[in-house]
């Protein structure tokens, strides 16, 4: 384009990014804190030659209708399954995405998950804060090891890899199930102590972990999951949760997002649940902006983007 072209970004921030975009092209911003409306969506990138979108915006075919100027989208994330990549590239829209510099962020989340689950931590400190401390007891509070027990990874990309990492380091025995690498699913539910997901969100991995799986665990295994929500069967992990088939969830991921308050899977036991922050760290989310922003004004300069998402 080489022009100066129109971006909407659907949330405000203030990364340095934002200036570099700014210096070049006009820039359209959602000023609120909750995402814009489908409705005031298609609105905005009626007026706009490129989009800048967090994970909460359906970027599809209804959106692209609407705003056919929109030649370019950069997601400020990794994940891109709020976007339907195939008809962007039906229609040569240009979609990048934001790899790499969240992995070590969220494979602490994920990790964090873990301790947090398996040690209780968040049940300790409502203990602590409601006045229920009970008296030092050789049982009081007890639970899972990590030294020695098994990490099962279930997606071995740069996420799952440092999560094995991590793992490693606290003298885990790292196990690993993908599409191209390690053991079955089905043998590594059986093995492992602590199940960790880091699968992108496909139609193939929509409910990969379901009833049937979680009956495959231990009972005295956790789940954690970092990747997205819909990758479980919420319904069928609170049964699991409830039945005792497993031991325990963290989650940073729920369907939907948000999860209301009254959502049954909260009344399920053993469930550490954290708002969807695994790349919320003061670097790598100026580092996404850095990277989304490159992704528009390479493109909207005419360019290749320098991270297109696949
Ligand atoms: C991603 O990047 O996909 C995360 O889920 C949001 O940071």
């Amino acid at each position: 384009m080489g022009r100066v072209a129109r971006v909407f970004i659907t949330r405000s921030f203030a990364f340095d990014a934002l200036d570099r975009l700014r210096a070049e092209h006009e820039v359209d911003i959602w000023d609120h804190d909750t995402p814009p409306p489908p409705q005031a969506l298609r609105e905005r990138a009626q007026q706009a030659d490129a989009l800048l979108t967090m994970i909460t915006e359906r970027v599809d075919a209804e959106l692209f209708d609407a705003a056919p100027s929109v030649k370019a989208v950069a997601n400020l994330a990794v994940g891109t399954d709020n976007i339907d990549l195939e008809e962007a590239a039906r229609r040569g829209i240009k979609v990048g995405n934001t790899p790499g510099v969240l992995t070590d962020a969220t494979a602490d989340i994920a990790f964090a998950l873990l301790l947090g689950i398996a040690r209780r931590l968040s049940e300790g400190e409502r203990e602590v804060r409601k006045g229920r401390w009970a008296p030092w007891h050789p049982t009081h509070m007890v639970g899972g090891d990590l030294a020695g027990a098994t990490l099962g990874i279930v997606g071995w990309g740069r996420i799952g890899q440092a999560m094995a990492r991590r793992g490693e380091g606290f003298g885990m025995e790292v196990i690993h199930s993908s599409r191209s690498s390690g053991i079955p699913l089905d043998e590594l539910l059986e093995r492992a102590d602590y199940v960790s997901l880091h699968t992108p969100l496909t139609p193939e991995t929509r409910h990969l972990m379901g009833a049937p799986q979680f009956k495959r665990m231990k009972r005295t295994a956790y789940l954690i999951n970092t990747a997205r929500g819909g990758v479980v069967d919420q319904a069928a992990l609170r049964e699991a949760l409830v039945r005792g088939e497993i031991a325990g969830a963290g989650l940073d991921v729920t369907d939907p997002e948000p999860l209301p308050p009254d959502d049954p899977l909260l009344t399920a036991p053993n469930l550490l649940v954290m708002p969807h922050v695994g790349s919320a760290t003061f670097r790598t989310r100026a580092r996404m902006a850095d990277m989304a922003v490159d992704n528009l004004l390479a493109a909207l300069a005419g360019r290749d983007m320098p991270h297109p998402a696949s």
